[in-house]
């Protein structure tokens, strides 16, 4: 029968098999499926499995802080943090096209946890130790888009699915490969994770690269940052967390309309809300966020965000669209 005790107890097992007496690392996004991941095989592996946390640049206010001491505090794993900001930004300068981000993200990433291995065997490496195994929190629905269920199209390479390079050395261990989020969330909760985690909103690995319409740049990296910071702060002051699914915010980076502020003509940056509404983010609905809501957010973001003039409003259901705009 299914059930979330049930379910992680063969996780468990099933990863102690795969693993038997080898080295892991699992990478950290600050989402629930790496968080719960992760912690289904330390309770497999114990202290054989490492977590790494690439903090990329492309994250959100106060996510790496969020992961640092949230994670590490309901766990007590072992965390390594890679600063990879420069890296990542200087691969993707020039790039408008959303599966080339994808692809590039995505190597960058396992490029990430091949440097971050020296650091996590120490003197281990000495007694050859190596690290065999990637644990990575791929869900059902990341495989079913990237085309990897049978008879699907390529939607978008998930950056830990489709867009991994093909020179991956590491074994991948994917525990919740046939699982859908809620389900990953009761697997979660079953192993002692704490609400914030386990019940935070999806935000995904690519973080704000596929939600910058054109070429990512840390001064526009800057500015949706802000943008979504102030979002997310008056989505959670009205009370709206509990019916959102997650809300993209989306700078179009490749498009400028006129306004006027104060008493001279601008010529910005849109921005779009996305707040979805879903069960499992193969379909969604656009959430009807209030009007007075979206009115403080659009008067915020206008107001404290340089050269975002204009703010705009998703409208559409997935399909046709698709959750994130890349
Ligand atoms: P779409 O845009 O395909 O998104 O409707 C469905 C869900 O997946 C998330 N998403 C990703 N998550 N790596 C991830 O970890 C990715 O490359 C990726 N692409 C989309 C998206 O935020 C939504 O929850």
């Amino acid at each position: 029968t299914w059930t979330a005790a049930n379910i992680a107890d063969a996780l468990v097992e099933q990863v102690a098999d795969q693993i038997g007496d080898g080295l892991a690392i699992c990478g950290l996004s600050g989402g629930v499926d790496s968080a719960v991941a992760a912690a289904l095989v330390q309770r497999a592996i114990g202290d054989r499995l490492t977590c790494v946390f690439v903090d990329h640049g492309l994250l959100r206010a106060g996510e790496r802080e969020q992961v640092q001491h949230e994670f590490v505090g309901a766990t007590g794993a072992r965390l390594v943090t890679v600063d990879a900001a420069e890296t990542f930004l200087s691969e993707l300068a020039g790039v408008s096209d959303p599966e080339t981000k994808r692809k590039i993200i995505g190597r960058e990433f396992i490029r990430s946890f091949e440097g971050a291995v020296s650091d996590v065997l120490g003197d281990r490496a000495a007694a050859g130790d190596k690290v065999d195994f990637l644990v990575q929190g791929t869900l059902y629905p990341d495989v079913v888009e990237s085309g990897g269920g049978s008879g699907t199209a390529n939607i978008k390479s998930h950056h830990n699915v489709g867009g991994l390079p093909d020179d991956l050395e590491f074994t991948l261990v994917e525990p919740l490969r046939l699982l859908f989020k809620d389900e990953v969330r009761a697997v979660g909760r079953e192993l002692g994770l704490p609400e914030e985690i386990v019940g935070r909103q999806p935000f995904p690995g690519p973080g704000l690269a596929i939600r910058i319409v054109g070429e990512v740049t840390a001064d526009r990296l800057a500015l949706l940052r802000t943008a979504d910071q102030i979002a997310r702060e008056e989505l959670t002051a009205a009370g709206l967390d509990g019916q959102i699914w997650q809300c993209p915010v989306v700078l179009l980076a490749d498009v400028r309309s006129v306004g006027v502020q104060g008493d001279g003509r601008t010529y910005g940056h849109p921005i779009v809300l996305r707040p979805v509404s879903s069960e499992d983010a193969m379909t969604a609905d656009w959430t009807r966020i209030p009007y007075e809501v979206l009115e403080i957010i659009s008067t915020r973001i206008t107001n404290e965000v340089p050269d975002v003039n204009r703010v705009v409003l998703d409208v559409t259901s997935k399909p046709p669209g698709t959750i994130e705009w890349e």
